[in-house]
């Protein structure tokens, strides 16, 4: 059997009628290539907390529990940083020698190497933490690597990763401070971060 497909000039115009109505309903009702989604404040939150987790934050920042099942965070303390005059291990001075071993005390929250000796600091919104910080001192940080994003200022010291986080979208970064900022306050004051001499004077 053949299939006649000749078709009546009318009949193809009313094809194609219902082509172009059809094309204009669909290019009416599809969604825009980037819409804009307002998240509510709460969705900003949850994003923040999956970038923090996602950044690695809570490795250095977060103080951590010690038990048969190995080392969990401590979630009564996240990311207040550096447990203030818990006990640190003597140093073995090479370790400020280049090309030695850098070292981390058990919570991860300091360390020692060629630079010196740092803690990581208290990122929850408190006096002693990220307190009075506002978004744009968080981003030109992260972008800068220099501490509170003061020009001159002093460089972020290692192990702080700043830049894995100074190329990513503002939008992130402020996701990221939202969140830090909806912790519980934690009062915990962190040192300022100390060069191989103060490190080796330092009482422990
Ligand atoms: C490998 C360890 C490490 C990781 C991972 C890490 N940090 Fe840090 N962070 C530090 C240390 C150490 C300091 C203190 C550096 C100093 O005092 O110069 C610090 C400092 C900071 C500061 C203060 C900067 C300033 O101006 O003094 C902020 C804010 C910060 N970190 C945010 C974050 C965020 C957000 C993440 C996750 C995306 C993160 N950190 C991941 C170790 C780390």
């Amino acid at each position: 059997m053949q299939w006649d497909l000749n078709l009546s000039p009318t009949l193809t115009m009313k094809m194609i009628n219902v082509v172009l109505i059809l094309a204009i309903v669909v290019g009416c009702t599809q969604k825009k290539e980037n819409p804009t989604v307002e998240l509510s404040e709460e969705q900003v939150i949850a994003r923040g907390r999956q970038l923090v987790s996602l950044g690695g934050c809570h490795d250095c920042h977060t103080p951590k529990i010690f038990d048969a099942s190995g080392m969990h965070l401590d979630q009564s303390r996240l990311l207040s940083g550096h447990p203030n005059g818990s006990q640190l291990p003597p140093i073995d001075e090479r370790v400020f020698q280049p090309g030695h071993w850098t070292y981390f005390n058990a919570h991860l929250t300091a360390a020692v190497g060629v630079w010196g000796m740092s803690f990581s600091r208290n990122l929850t919104p408190h006096e002693t933490g990220l307190k009075g910080w506002t978004q744009e001192v968080f981003i030109a940080t992260m972008r800068s690597g220099k501490h509170m994003g003061i020009e001159h200022g002093r460089p972020i010291m290692p192990p702080m990763p700043w830049e894995n986080l100074k190329d990513l979208p503002e939008e992130d970064l402020i996701t990221i401070f939202k969140y830090l900022q909806s912790l519980p306050p934690i009062d915990n004051f962190v040192p300022e971060p100390m060069n191989p001499s103060q490190a080796i004077a330092f009482k422990y």
